[in-house]
């Protein structure tokens, strides 16, 4: 469903990866494992679209995503791929139902079906009371759920997530990953995670690591 051939990037004269290639299957859950600094979040970035490669093929559910224009590419992004960042960035001034709301307006919903969705999905997620909350009001696991009906509400092909736990203290972690899983299971929702959890990297389908600009698994 993702697949990525040779991949290469670089910064200036440091080169970051230097030909990566994957193949991530539909539900599959993977674990992009490594030290700081080797490349893990450059490689979601380029994976996610939102950053390109200086070489090699990206294809997401039969699309090349190097062969689209910038405008083709944006909307691509906005429904195929759901993000989950470490500090959940969702927008202070709007409440979590609006936060939620956003990428399907932007993918020209009707409001009343985006609201609508929204509701659903943060009634799963067991946040069905904090939804006229914004951010600030809300504590770190919850923001991170709303973060989380935010990158589903479109029904992406993938949920890319760096270390999405990172912030989170222990309990809000098990609950997240727990979550992740479930999504998993409910809704065949695939995944690629950047984490530094061992117990999440090791209940992952796959784990990759990254070093020195390579992947093995
Ligand atoms: N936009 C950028 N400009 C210059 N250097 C960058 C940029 N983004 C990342 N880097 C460098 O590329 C390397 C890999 O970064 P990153 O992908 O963030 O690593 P990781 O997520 O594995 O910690 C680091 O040395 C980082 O400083
Ligand atoms: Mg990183």
């Amino acid at each position: 469903m993702i697949q990525t051939e040779g991949i290469t990037k670089s910064f200036g004269n440091l080169q970051v990866l230097k030909g990566i290639d994957l193949t991530i299957d539909k539900s599959e859950m993977v674990a992009i494992i490594g030290p700081s600094g080797a490349g893990k979040t450059t490689l979601l970035q380029i994976i996610g679209t939102l950053d390109s490669p200086d070489s090699g093929r990206l294809t997401i559910n039969g699309t090349e995503t190097g062969l689209l224009k910038d405008k083709e590419l944006a909307a691509f992004r906005n429904r195929n791929i759901g993000f989950v960042f470490q500090f959940h960035q969702l927008l202070p001034e709007f409440t979590a139902l609006e936060n939620v709301m956003i990428p399907a307006l932007i993918a020209r919903e009707k409001p009343a079906v985006a609201e609508k969705r929204a509701k659903e999905m943060l009634d799963f997620l067991k946040l069905s009371d904090r939804m006229s909350h914004k951010p600030a009001e809300l504590s770190g696991g919850e923001k991170q759920r709303v973060a989380v009906a935010r990158a589903l509400i479109n029904n992406p092909a993938v949920i890319l997530a760096d270390e999405p736990s990172g912030s989170l203290d222990t309990k809000n972690k098990e609950e997240l990953h727990a979550l992740f899983f479930e999504l998993r299971e409910q809704m065949k929702q695939t995944f690629v995670i950047v984490t530094h959890d061992e117990q999440l990297a090791s209940s992952a389908d796959r784990v990759i690591h990254i070093k020195d600009g390579v992947v093995s698994e």
